[in-house]
């Protein structure tokens, strides 16, 4: 096979011999670009502006879009562990936003959450002091009934929780080149080339499916890869929908870390499924130089509701292609990774109980306003806080979802899953995690080392956007 050599995403224009006047620019692959790395690790600062911005996805037609920094998504933040991070979040747009970190673990007076809005032309300025492990983290922004067009317009982006040992521990870590951040998002356009926010009847239940794959925001683009071991921090930043991930040459995924951190070692995959809100991290060998192509399965909840396209096909996300002579670093896999895998003694743990409710009465014809997302039968209520945690309590919380699977997060603690339906959990979910898919019902050993007051409670609610800005979230305090 013929090694191409691409450049920074700009495609080679080649005349086709006999049509003198056609080119073929539109053909040559197209480079994956990563967001742009700005690290805070020796800067210990970081600012954001949410802006208005113009993208081109596809066709001609410039895309109305929002981003950090950029029109669409936001740089990749690089935080170090064992230090205070001063942020400084400028708000350029007409409403409210706000800027949650998911997955750090820092006090509600700091977490972004639906309480502490940033007005338009205001500028928020948290310090963030973190402690936790490593770990590939994200941020959006968390408006109640706004969250799921915020982040669909593109409020949203990676934050790697770093330590600095990634090397000692021999895992791949430049930045772009062996070690990857992949932001999977789904989208639908209308014929002007803008994003289309429309919600269909089916996905007033299962929420916003488009037909569509984004990567970092790139629509049919590569990923140019070293001959060698490869990290792929993988994100599912979409609204709704449920990835099954696969290679199509059916080479194993090993998985590195959860959520909030790296495992103790390993596990060969060769399924994983990655719901809204979840990261995972896994390596992958390329030295056999051979191309392939991640695959999902269909979204698992559009079958379970009745609705949309319910072929069992497999699409593809996005494909991958080696490149020999981009620098190899790591030709072999780690056997320790120095991550934790959790055991913890549930027996004295105080015991709550959460089921996640639709109601899916007048015939599936509602608005969200309507609220038919609820936890326990209550809808989200910014002025109900819905339970309080003693700081350094452990508890056990029991999540159950009957009619279809919700992606349950919570904020400012990470969590082991103890079981799933009655056994252990599923070898993907032996990590550390703050979001995991509930099918069926979830127990959980989760501990709460972070205060949250009445004025900035935490969230806890489903990752489906469409779910959480309905209703299906409740708050806590934590002290
Ligand atoms: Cu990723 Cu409460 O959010
Ligand atoms: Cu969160
Ligand atoms: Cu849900």
């Amino acid at each position: 096979m013929k090694r191409r050599t691409l450049l920074g995403g700009i495609a080679a224009s080649t005349a086709v011999v006999g049509f003198p006047n056609l080119s073929i620019s539109q053909e040559a692959p197209k480079r994956l670009v990563m967001p742009p790395l700005m690290d805070a690790t020796t800067t210990r600062r970081v600012r954001l502006e949410a802006q208005k911005g113009r993208t081109l996805f596809k066709g001609s037609s410039r895309a109305d879009t929002w981003g950090f920094n950029q029109p669409f998504l936001g740089p990749t933040l690089r935080m170090a562990t064992g230090q205070t991070t001063v942020t400084e979040v400028t708000n350029s747009l007409n409403e409210p936003i706000s800027v949650h970190w998911h997955g750090l673990l820092v006090p509600g007076s700091v977490d972004g959450g639906p309480h502490q809005p940033i007005a338009p032309q205001a500028t928020w300025t948290p310090e963030i002091s973190l402690t936790q492990p490593t770990a590939t983290a994200w941020y959006h922004s968390h408006i109640h009934g706004a969250t799921a067009k915020q982040v669909q317009m593109g409020l949203a982006g990676v934050l790697q929780i770093s330590d600095g040992q990634d090397d000692a521990r021999e895992l791949p870590s430049t930045y772009g080149v062996d070690d990857l951040t992949l932001v999977i998002q789904d989208r639908r356009f209308s014929h002007n080339g803008q994003m289309d926010l429309s919600i269909g009847m089916a996905e007033q239940m299962t929420g916003f499916l488009g037909d569509t794959m984004l990567i970092n925001g790139q629509i049919g683009a590569t990923a140019v890869v070293p001959r060698g071991v490869v990290r792929l921090r993988l994100l599912n930043g979409s609204n709704a929908r449920i990835y099954t991930l696969a290679l199509s040459d059916n080479r194993p995924m090993h998985l590195v870390a959860t959520d909030s951190g790296l495992l103790d070692q390993p596990i060969a995959l060769t399924s994983l499924r990655i719901a809204p809100g979840e990261r995972y991290e896994v390596l992958v060998d390329f030295s056999n130089e051979r191309t392939v192509t991640l695959l999902s399965a269909q979204n698992p909840n559009t079958g379970m509701m009745g609705g949309g396209n319910q072929s069992n096909g497999s699409f593809p996300v996005f494909p991958f292609s080696v490149d020999a002579s981009l620098p190899t670093r790591i030709t072999r896999l780690p056997t320790a990774l120095g991550g934790s895998r959790p055991t913890a003694d549930a027996s004295n743990a105080k015991w709550r109980r959460f089921s996640l409710d639709m109601s899916m009465g007048m015939g599936m014809m509602f608005r969200q306003s309507d609220r038919r997302f609820s936890i326990n039968g209550a809808p989200f209520d910014m002025k109900r806080i819905d339970f309080n945690v003693d700081l350094g309590a452990v508890e056990r919380w029991t999540i159950s979802a009957d009619t279809m699977m919700h992606p349950f997060h919570v904020h400012g603690a990470m969590f082991q899953v103890l079981t799933e339906n009655g056994q252990p959990p599923q070898p993907q979910n032996t990590g550390w995690k703050d979001t995991v898919l509930v099918n069926g019902s979830v127990d959980l050993l989760i501990r709460f080392d972070h205060p949250a007051s009445e004025k900035t409670p935490f969230m806890y609610h489903c990752h489906i956007l469409e779910h959480e800005d309905g209703g299906m979230m409740g708050q806590f305090t934590v002290g």
